[in-house]
């Protein structure tokens, strides 16, 4: 995070039913709006990003509908999980994680009638992109609605939400808005908002926060300075403005791509699908999980871990929110010696060359 965003919260308390916090609710959702590239709300709702995927799966689907869900990877499997709970029929299109699903199985489970497609973007779990606008129009030619975990996209990925006809891009706010977490985000279009009904938790009744985003308010009492964090992440993400923001991203996700390879670590997602905001990267013969990470922790980096089947095998870095170009070399120059010392031959100077290359 950013120190405006923390310095943010260091505020005394405020009447969250006061005029002062509606100010800040109004200037909060229409810069959303802008980071969505939408003209439909942009709800807020107090819980991480799980609260927003249960929040609009539990509001638009029922027992007697059918859905499409994506899974390969740990987040698409949640979605999945979740999906099930509401919806009497889930198709599940399920790949090898990393791996792209086969879309004429997901075209023909389409055929066949689905409320919604419900997908992962950004898997973060392993570094992986399913091609978004491909699939949004794929479902509106089979009426279906579609309901996006953008979780770790929006924000640092180019995502026109009302041009790709994305019925409901979820976030959160620790992610790509490079916020603490604890808000989750839910953009809502006109096709799903026609087809809300009573969400059975009382809690993520999306209707509720929708009638109250109108007011510029919120159902139930809003975590009042995660929100003035929120509000700054927010500002910063529009000043730096969201092309640039994008261009910044990306080429930190090429310098780690092109770093990684000169290093001759692979890449763990396949190659067409590679996720712009987090690369993910397989542990190299020879060296454990906890001698890599656990000395990079020495160095004074953290780099994530995998979970599941490949718990163990890859390692995970993140180049979302506030990351820069610098933090990337910097990262790839310690990694260098850290292999180094840890037996793993690599050409000296090879990952700062590779990203030098990558600027031109
Ligand atoms: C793609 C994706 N979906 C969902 C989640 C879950 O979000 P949260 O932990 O904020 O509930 C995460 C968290 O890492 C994620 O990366």
């Amino acid at each position: 995070m950013h120190p405006r965003v923390t310095r943010a919260m260091d505020r005394p308390a405020v009447n969250h039913r006061g005029e002062e916090f509606k100010q800040l609710i109004g200037e909060l959702s229409a810069g959303l709006q802008k980071v969505w590239q939408t003209r439909g709300p942009v709800v807020t709702i107090t819980g991480s990003g799980t609260a927003a995927m249960d929040a609009t799966l539990g509001s638009l689907l029922t027992q007697q509908d059918t859905v499409v869900a994506l899974s390969n990877g740990k987040f698409g499997e949640r979605m999945t999980e979740i999906a099930k709970r509401y919806a009497g029929t889930v198709k599940t299109v399920a790949a090898p994680w990393g791996q792209p699903v086969d879309l004429h199985q997901v075209e023909t489970h389409l055929r066949g009638g689905a409320k919604a497609l419900v997908l992962t973007h950004n898997e973060t779990s392993c570094g992986f992109v399913h091609p978004l606008e491909k699939l949004a129009k794929l479902a509106h030619q089979h009426d279906a609605l579609v309901i996006a975990d953008c979780i770790t996209s929006v924000g640092g990925a180019d995502i026109p939400v009302d041009r790709w006809g994305v019925d409901a891009a979820i976030a959160g706010s620790q992610k790509c808005l490079g916020a603490p977490p604890g808000l989750a985000f839910v953009s809502v279009s006109e096709r799903a908002k026609a087809k809300l009904k009573e969400h059975p938790s009382l809690y993520l009744d999306l209707g509720r926060y929708l009638k109250k985003h109108a007011e510029s308010d919120t159902p139930f009492t809003p975590a009042t300075h995660l929100y003035f964090a929120a509000l700054e992440a927010t500002r910063m993400i529009l000043e730096e403005g969201l092309d640039k923001r994008f261009q910044r991203v990306a080429q930190t996700a090429d310098a780690t791509r092109a770093a990684a390879d000169a290093l001759g670590l692979e890449l763990f997602a396949h190659p067409d699908h590679r996720s712009q905001t987090v690369t993910a990267l397989n542990i190299p013969r020879g060296i454990t999980d906890k001698q890599l990470r656990g000395g990079l922790k020495d160095m004074g980096i953290v780099v994530s871990g995998a979970q599941d089947a490949i718990k163990g095998k890859v390692f995970r870095v993140g180049h979302m929110g506030t990351v820069t170009l610098r933090d990337i070399a910097g990262f790839f120059g310690n990694l260098e010696v850290l292999l180094t010392r840890l037996g793993h031959k690599v050409p000296a100077g090879a990952a700062a060359q590779a990203i030098a290359k990558t600027l031109g």
